[in-house]
């Protein structure tokens, strides 16, 4: 370890690993090649794609992607970029989101399953739900919005549910109506779902009473009260709290109702039986929702995404990305509560007239054989899913695929990086070698993919992302602002240079939060209207080979990536601070063969107060009550003292690095070193220090940007 702390000290801050150092954590893997029959019938087997959505054609080339919608009325600006870098698409156009993935399709395909809901309990029948049942699902639902509730456009509300048919069918009726929606992942808690209440101003919040989950009958509605109460003392009245049934004939909750404040919709929805309500036509750059994600600082951020610009690239990446025609059984095994379920479980597969499937629990229930058996009953021939599922279906049950008889042309992942290995078990034993796979890399706040694989066009590199989307013109940056170009073998931070149709409009009620980090780092004229001054800076760390793919190598800030969700440390430390016995706290990723990342939690206690593994508890409970159980740290070590920088900062890649059994580095400019030791041997025991490289992202975890 001497050793390697002496090279450190010499090295800039920023470039502290060696250039061969990084990267090596995979090596390079051979291509696989499209499979014949699936680039027979794909929609993009034209490579002029890349021609036509070159910067020479931008931003006109994406009228290919504007043009799969019907437009109420056509543009007269394809992108207006004069209050930069808030973007506008499609300026002068307008459009109904709900009538674009419903009303429409009615004409030819009235008939057809546009959802089919499998609820996780295996003896509980399919629900399938076709364009004509939805369309009047979704009128029924917007009449008890609109005149139900007195909803109107630029309205918000907050959607709390499960994965259930009801939930799409609220997103779309809140679409109808222009109302933003902001749905909040079912798995988080009561308080979290409270605190994007109050940011988003909703005085509706829309539930479910409860929703199985493990094979267990969770009892959901118990959230909405802790939603509503914990708004309230935020200042923010919950007016109505509308709660669907998970059960016709019966609640799935024992949580009281409040009189007056909650109302069972399938009851309300009675007095709204055949109810038509017009598609409000907005202008292409009012929003159509929100989505909360975690960033560097406490407190989420309400990314607001477009309607014409957001449902434009997402229909045109959904075609070209996941093949999807109008005759295919499509499958996104998410979470609608995500970003990936809203653009590829919802708008992108409707838009496009596709049949979309919901699976209500999780995959490996009862057992690792429940997805292909759902596939096979169902005829499903697109897959989606992250990294972590295909890691937790390949543990538990490495042959099942073997045992049913379904057919995947077209497989994607999402989320995070997936390790070649179980790219390989997801390509040859899930696949069977025919089926192409692509590996797509994106964000909340992109809408839609920014890098993959064409399907039929480009070989695939398992472990990579793959080469730019069309019209996404990415540039790897380092710390100075300098490109590190392709094939240079080294690192550096992600930016697209380029402004896309799906990119979000702005964090919602804070701007110069948006444009300060996103725009911040790269940005050098503030008042510049030319695109070319603004590259977004995506928060990841990539690596550019010379061949054009891309491979991502994970945040460079303070968020950790579990099971491809994003958390922020800071999120985490603050619920632990709600324990009345901690003074610090400190949150690091730990590498885990299954969810990727995990967080581990190291506390520091008030003066006076002996460390006990009751207040550990307590403090892992925290998080739970205000985050929610993905949040749950797989340990909380009490530690005498947090390592600090001279001027107090909390060392936190000192602790991931100690959690993960890496080399530290340079600790001789910390305020305290020996403390370093002490929580080695603690979290380690005695033994010598290990110098082992670790990824990339846990190695720059923590550090200043
Ligand atoms: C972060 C975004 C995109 C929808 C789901 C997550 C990581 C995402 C990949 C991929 C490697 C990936 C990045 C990104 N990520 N896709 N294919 N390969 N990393 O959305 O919660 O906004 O998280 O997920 O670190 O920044 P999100």
């Amino acid at each position: 370890m001497s050793e390697r702390r002496a090279d450190a000290k010499e090295a800039p801050e920023e470039s502290r690993l060696s250039e061969a150092e990084i990267a090596v954590h995979w090596k390079e893997e051979a291509i696989y090649h499209p499979p014949p029959k699936f680039v027979g019938q794909a929609n993009l087997t034209d490579p002029a794609i890349m021609e036509r959505f070159s910067e020479e054609h931008f931003p006109e080339c994406f009228r290919e992607y504007a043009d799969l919608l019907t437009w109420d009325r056509y543009w007269t600006t394809t992108l207006d970029t004069s209050h930069a870098p808030f973007w506008k698409w499609f300026v002068g156009g307008r459009l109904n989101a709900s009538f674009n993935c419903v009303d429409r399709h009615l004409e030819a395909h009235r008939n057809k399953a546009a959802l089919i809901f499998v609820p996780e309990p295996e003896e509980e029948p399919t629900q399938f739900i076709t364009y004509q049942e939805l369309w009047v699902r979704v009128n029924e639902m917007a009449a008890l919005l609109r005149d139900g509730c007195g909803l109107r456009s630029g309205d918000r509300v907050t959607i709390h549910m499960p994965m259930t048919a009801e939930l799409p069918i609220t997103m779309l009726a809140c679409a109808r109506l222009g109302v933003i929606h902001s749905v909040v992942f079912g798995g988080f808690s009561g308080e979290a779902c409270g605190a994007r209440i109050v940011d988003s101003g909703s005085r509706i919040l829309v539930t479910m009473d409860g929703y199985y989950r493990s094979g267990k009958l969770l009892d959901h509605k118990a959230n909405a009260d802790i939603a509503v109460r914990k708004a309230a003392e935020e200042g923010v009245t919950v007016e109505k709290v509308l709660v669907w049934r998970r059960f016709r004939d019966r609640p799935a909750s024992t949580t009281p109702m409040v009189e007056g404040r909650d109302f069972v919709v399938d009851d309300l929805l009675k007095q709204y039986r055949g109810h038509r309500v017009d598609p409000v036509s907005m202008p292409a750059e009012a929003p159509l929702f929100l989505m909360y994600t975690s960033g560097s600082t406490g407190k989420p951020k309400g990314c607001q995404h477009s309607t014409g610009g957001y449902l434009a690239y997402v229909a045109g990446t959904t075609r070209l990305i996941q093949d999807l025609h109008p005759t295919d059984v499509y499958w996104c095994m998410a979470d609608i509560g995500w970003i990936t379920g809203h653009s590829y479980i919802v708008y992108g597969p409707l838009a496009l007239a596709a049949t979309s499937v919901l699976y209500e629990g999780v995959p490996t229930y009862p057992d690792a054989g429940r997805p292909w058996r759902i596939a096979e009953r169902l005829g499903v021939n697109i897959f989606h899913t992250s990294p972590t599922a295909i890691r937790a279906l390949r543990k538990l049950g490495p042959d099942e695929p073997k045992k049913y008889r379904y057919a995947f042309k077209c497989m994607t992942t999402v989320g995070e990086p997936i390790e070649p290995e179980a790219w390989r078990w997801y390509y040859e034993t899930v696949g069977r070698r025919e089926a192409a796979i692509t590996d797509t890399w994106w964000q909340t706040e992109t809408g839609g993919f920014l890098c993959s694989t064409k399907p039929a066009l480009d070989p695939m590199k398992p472990g990579s992302a793959g080469p730019p989307m069309p019209g996404i013109y990415p540039i790897v940056f380092d710390e100075e602002g300098k490109e590190v170009p392709q094939g240079a073998g080294r690192a550096g931070n992600i930016c697209i240079r380029n402004p896309w149709p799906g990119i979000f409009q702005t964090i919602w009620g804070d701007p110069e939060r948006f444009v300060r980090t996103y725009y911040g780092k790269y940005n050098r004229n503030r008042s510049s209207t030319d695109w070319h001054d603004w590259p977004y800076f995506a928060g990841d760390g990539a690596l550019w080979a010379a061949d054009g793919y891309l491979r991502i190598l994970g945040r460079v800030d303070d968020v950790i990536n579990v099971a491809g969700h994003r958390l922020g440390t800071k999120e985490i430390e603050s619920a632990c601070l709600t324990v009345p016995e901690v003074a610090e706290a400190a949150v690091v990723p730990i590498v885990d063969a299954e969810r990727g990342r995990v967080p581990e939690v190291y506390v520091a206690l008030k003066p006076g107060i002996a460390p006990d593994p009751a207040i550990a508890e307590r403090v892992s409970r925290a998080i739970e009550t205000v985050i929610g159980k993905i949040a749950r740290p797989r340990a909380v070590r009490i530690v005498p003292d947090m390592p600090k920088t001279r001027s107090g900062k909390i060392m936190r890649r000192v602790l991931a690095s100690i959690s993960n059994r890496m080399d530290y580095g340079d600790i001789t400019t910390l305020a305290n070193p020996e403390v370093v030791e002490q929580i080695r041997l603690q979290v380690q025991g005695s033994g010598p220090v290990e110098a082992r490289a670790g990824p990339e992202d846990i190695r720059r975890f923590g550090q200043e940007h």
